[in-house]
């Protein structure tokens, strides 16, 4: 037991998050080279190698240079057990790091000094704040032309409506970048090009009254305005309170560069003492307790073929309370049967390694022979628990899909339903109509070009897609409602789910409108609870 609370106490899992090119992919690379889980000598590899090794998987990402799927990686650092989640950065791919984040106790945003808040930083952050969770700033490539800090932490503040902190202050910027100052241990992190890639920097320490040692380490100029920048953020700003931090209304910022290798262990450090081990989880009435010794997970990301030569199917779970053991017996309570988990792994840096056990905290992959949803619990036999499911989002682009080639029905209709059950692609049909055609709904329009790209390569099944006018899904709540006598606009289409759910697809939210008011007892919902 002792070892059970010890090993649950040293996990950290956090999600990183930023916009396309802040840096997320150098971050994170910085993170698990000081955990020594990669030696990458000096600074980040090109995209075509290392960044793909680690957190890519699929052919089309490496086309189109973005990172399409998330995932989990593992390295200790001082004792401390670190799960890193890493979220897909284009904007198509919201619902995938919303469950990501659902699987996160905290979250770091990597911001370009430069440009600050964009679009993905924004959405993502949204999330983060539903769910209360910390949120970390780390603010980026300081040795780059950056806007001014105090714009960017109002930006932020005015932006997010929580208040900041900054834990260090950068010296200058672009060619006249000097370091951080730590306010807190009131040192100096000096900055120099020779620094590139050099894993430890050692701080200076130096009182902002040492003039002398200050002008030279930085200079005249730079050193007045240092003097200045912090006798106005004492003064001024939010006072740093932990509990705020904790319960995600004060976010600590840090300034730095990943290329360079600055600034990112003073930022581990201080991000892993402020953390907390694994939290709380809710299960229906209960609370899940982390610590308790009984194994409970839920299901977060299914992913198939992440390794084409294995066919493979991967069901990512992070672990909520208890110890994880290969080979014993536990019980998937949506599938209402108890279940051994083939093939856990974890992944630490670029392998995949299968494991014997895990903790509270950590995300394992097990093999998924096709019983696994988004959402799913697996607990102990001895004590079934539920936890609360990951609510789908309404897709709001649709397309009519259909095979070509007529031969190949049984993988079509194999290869559709399975990304269907991996949550990128929501699938309707039209009942009783015998048309053949299968209705896809997804959040953002590049899980099209997914579907039709991964149906082609891993069915074998060429499709031809049709764009439909429909923008907005509901469900129909009503249980006694018949759909065919509901009164509806002529381009509003009745349709199922594969659970034979009954929905309406509206070209506009002026038609769902007025299906509510032409049908009174009409009960439409925005999400599927299933
Ligand atoms: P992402 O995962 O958030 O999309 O960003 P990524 O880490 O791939 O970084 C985007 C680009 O920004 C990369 O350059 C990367 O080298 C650069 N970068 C990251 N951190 C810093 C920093 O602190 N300073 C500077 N100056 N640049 C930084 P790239 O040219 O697009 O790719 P690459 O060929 O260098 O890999």
């Amino acid at each position: 037991m002792a070892d059970l609370r010890k090993e649950i106490e040293r996990r950290r899992t956090f999600a990183i998050i930023s916009h396309p090119d802040a840096g997320k992919t150098t971050l994170t690379e910085k993170l698990l080279l000081y955990g020594g889980a990669i030696q990458l000598a000096g600074s980040v590899k090109g995209k075509a190698t290392a960044r793909h090794a680690v957190s890519d998987w699929m052919e089309l990402e490496k086309q189109r240079g973005i990172s399409i799927s998330s995932s989990a990686m593992q390295f200790e650092y001082n004792g401390y057990c670190i799960n890193i989640l890493d979220t897909p950065g284009h904007q198509d791919f919201s619902e995938d790091t919303y469950r990501t984040l659902m699987a996160a106790d905290s979250a770091v945003m990597v911001i370009d000094a430069a440009k600050g808040i964009e679009p993905q930083t924004r959405k993502l952050f949204k999330i983060c704040a539903m769910r209360n969770i910390p949120i970390f700033t780390f603010i980026n490539k300081l040795d780059r032309d950056a806007r001014s800090p105090y714009d960017l932490m109002e930006e932020l503040e005015n932006e997010f409506g929580i208040g900041t902190y900054p834990m260090n202050w950068p010296i200058g910027c672009g060619i006249d970048f000097k370091g951080v100052y730590d306010r807190e241990k009131r040192e100096i992190l000096a900055f120099n090009e020779f620094h590139r890639g050099q894993n430890k920097i050692k701080a200076i320490e130096c009182s902002l009254d040492e003039t002398e040692k200050l002008d030279e380490l930085i200079g005249s100029r730079l050193r007045q305005t240092l003097c200045d920048d912090v006798e106005l953020l004492d003064g001024a700003g939010y006072e740093f309170d932990l509990d705020m931090v904790r319960s995600g209304k004060l976010s600590p910022v840090f300034f730095g560069s990943a290329l360079n290798n600055f600034g990112i262990e003073p930022f581990l450090e201080s991000f892993l003492d402020m953390t907390m081990p694994p939290l709380p989880r809710i299960a229906g009435d209960d609370i899940v307790d982390p610590f308790e010794d009984k194994f409970s997970a839920f299901v977060f990301k299914i992913q198939a073929n992440m390794n084409k030569a294995h066919r493979d199917r991967i069901a990512f779970m992070r672990i909520c309370s208890g110890k994880f053991e290969r080979d014993k017996e536990y019980f998937h309570i949506q599938g209402e049967k108890p279940i051994r988990l083939a093939q856990p792994q974890q992944l630490m840096a670029q392998e995949r390694a299968i494991i014997n056990e895990a903790y509270a905290g950590d995300i394992i992959g097990v093999f998924d022979p096709g019983i696994f949803s988004i959402g799913d619990t697996i607990c102990d036999k001895s004590k079934k628990l539920e936890f609360e499911g990951i609510p789908t989002f309404a897709p709001e682009h649709f397309a009519a899909v259909e095979r070509t080639d007529t031969m190949k029905r049984k993988q079509f209709e194999k290869g559709i339903m399975q990304i269907a059950q991996e949550g990128a692609i929501q699938i309707f049909h039209e009942p009783f109509t015998g048309v053949e055609e299968v209705i896809v709904g997804v959040v953002g329009v590049l899980q099209f070009e997914v579907l039709e790209y991964r149906l082609k390569s891993e069915y074998g099944v060429d499709v031809r897609r049709r764009s439909m006018p429909y923008e907005v899904v509901r469900w129909i709540d009503n249980e006694d409602i018949n759909p065919r006598d509901l009164n509806l606009t002529s381009d509003t289409k009745w349709v199922q789910d594969f659970r034979g759910n009954n929905l309406l697809l509206f070209t506009s939210d002026w038609c769902v409108n007025w299906a509510l008011q032409k049908n009174p007892d009409l009960r439409l919902r925005e999400f599927n609870r299933d």
